[in-house]
């Protein structure tokens, strides 16, 4: 099965990489292709007439979308829009990832994928449109909504990851204030990353949560960082008000993987767990050079 993987180089694409290394695999990178340049996109899928698409482009710096929504439209909506059209039309299956920010929090216990979104944001607005551009369009599809993602690449569209930036402000020495208004699951890229290939190989289509199990605020998060890497910083909570970001963001985002359970396949691990090793490859690869 020729796999085409774009966004190769993002942090859940490196996860991926290494996860589908055994496979016929084609990775493109944004040098390689700019999904908005649909002429280009045909030109590389016809090419390479994919059987599998693997889409982990997005614009998702998600206060920046608020000042150019039409950009992220045309990544996270219209672009994912052409691509299931030619999905559609050779038959091809096309995997999304979308966001726990489609939902506005107000439920106040775990999402499951029958709840309705209410987005806040235009990000979550874009990622939302382009879920529905594909499921309107193309029936092969596998829409996979995820949460707080972390990997040993960083995220490179938000200039790192969330654990990065909290370890990099404990040598600063400065106080850190973090959130813990908003509750989320934090997730290993790597850990979807297998679950993503373990879930397409069944052959099952349709909309999936998939993050690991568990639940913290970002503060409670960042104190994980830093009891499990033996820090002490200076860590105080904040309130998002306080913090005065530009996007709304919900305050419970916490995902059900229900859709995955009923397949038998929701054995990620509690969000700690997956943290812990995280932080133990890391320090194995900077002990290694
Ligand atoms: N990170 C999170 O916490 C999180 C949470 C929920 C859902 N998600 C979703 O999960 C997916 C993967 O996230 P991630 O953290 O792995 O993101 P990432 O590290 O930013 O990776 C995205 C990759 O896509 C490439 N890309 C961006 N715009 C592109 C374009 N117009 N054309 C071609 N390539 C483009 C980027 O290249 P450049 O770096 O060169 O621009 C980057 O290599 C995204 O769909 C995101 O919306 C992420």
């Amino acid at each position: 099965m020729r796999t085409l993987l774009i966004g190769a180089n993002g942090q859940l694409g490196q996860e991926l990489r290494q996860v589908y290394a055994d496979h016929d695999l084609v990775p493109v990178t944004r040098a390689d292709l700019e999904i908005t340049d649909w002429k280009h996109t045909e030109e590389v899928l016809d090419r390479n007439v994919p059987d599998l698409i693997l889409n982990t482009a997005a614009y998702h710096r998600v206060d920046e979308c608020e000042e150019f929504p039409a950009k992220a439209y045309e990544v996270n909506a219209l672009a994912v829009r052409q691509l299931a059209q030619w999905a559609r039309a050779h038959g091809a299956i096309l995997v999304y990832f979308s966001t726990d920010y489609v939902f506005d929090g107000c439920l106040r216990r775990p999402y499951t994928e029958a709840d309705p979104p209410a987005p806040l944001s235009a990000y979550a607005v874009s990622k939302l449109a382009g879920e529905y551009f594909i499921r309107a369009i193309h029936d092969r599809h596998v829409i996979i909504r995820t949460c707080g993602l972390y990997g040993i690449a960083g995220s490179s569209g938000k200039g790192g990851n969330f654990v990065e930036t909290m370890l990099r402000l404990a040598t600063e020495g400065k106080e850190i204030r973090v959130v813990d208004d908003q509750v989320l699951t934090p997730t290993s890229a790597k850990e979807l990353a297998r679950k993503v290939r373990q879930l397409v190989e069944t052959g099952a289509y349709g909309l999936y949560h998939m993050t690991n199990n568990g639940a913290c605020s970002w503060y409670e998060f960042a104190a994980a960082i830093f009891e499990l890497s033996g820090l002490t910083p200076r860590l105080e909570p904040t309130t998002s008000a306080a913090f005065g970001a530009r996007a709304n963001r919900p305050a419970y985002s916490v995902l059900d993987n229900a859709n995955l359970r009923s397949l038998g396949l929701d054995d990620l691990r509690d969000w700690r767990d997956a943290l812990k090793e995280y932080l133990e490859e890391r320090t194995h690869m900077v002990l290694s050079g």
